[in-house]
């Protein structure tokens, strides 16, 4: 059986799409007590374990994550995933860690903000990426992208939902794409 771990820090809408698509998810892991995606999992049946950062530098902190993924794991889906990973976990997880950004990368890269920061651009087209985690963020292989028009009535606030929408429906699809399940 395929092996996925989800890492969330936050709501974990995404988390739950991927679920609700029909993928098993092995575990969640989230650096933050607070985060919704803890009461999701719940709901889902799915186990999470909550490792929080305390006086540790990045790649201490990423080995104690790591104690919480299975060895055999397939697949690294980040969700959400607020902190940076050290290079040393990108490189042993390496083609098996994929992220979700909330614009057309390279474009808007690397920031919390993709889509306001788009918005207030001025930009006509916004999008989504799925894409392979390197240790520069947001840098790493496009898989997927999906691109969405701003529309003359759109407020930042539509256009977010619609790309929202679209990343739930574009990540278990693409994850399904690269696990080869049906
Ligand atoms: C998504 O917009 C994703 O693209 C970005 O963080 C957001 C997570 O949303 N990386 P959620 O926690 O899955 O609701």
């Amino acid at each position: 059986m395929i092996k996925i771990v989800v890492m969330s820090s936050g709501e974990g809408s995404n988390f739950s799409a991927i679920v609700k698509s029909g993928i098993k998810v092995s575990r969640v892991i989230t650096n933050n007590p607070n985060a919704n995606v803890i009461k999701r999992a719940k709901k889902e049946g799915v186990g999470s374990l909550l490792v929080e950062r305390k006086n540790e530098n990045r790649e201490e902190y990423d080995k104690k994550i790591d104690y919480g993924i299975y060895h055999d794991i397939d697949l690294i889906v980040l969700a959400g995933w607020m902190r940076i990973l050290s290079p040393w976990f990108c490189e042993k997880w390496a083609d098996k860690i994929i992220n979700i950004h909330p614009s057309l990368l390279p474009a808007f890269g690397g920031g919390c903000h993709a889509i306001r920061d788009a918005w207030e651009y001025g930009c006509k087209t916004f999008g989504v990426t799925v894409h392979w985690v390197i240790p520069e963020v947001d840098t790493g292989q496009i898989i997927t992208q999906r691109a969405i028009h701003r529309f003359d009535d759109d407020t930042l606030e539509k256009i977010t939902k619609r790309i929202h929408n679209v990343e739930h429906y574009v990540y278990p699809e693409t994850i399904k794409k690269l696990m080869k399940i049906k």
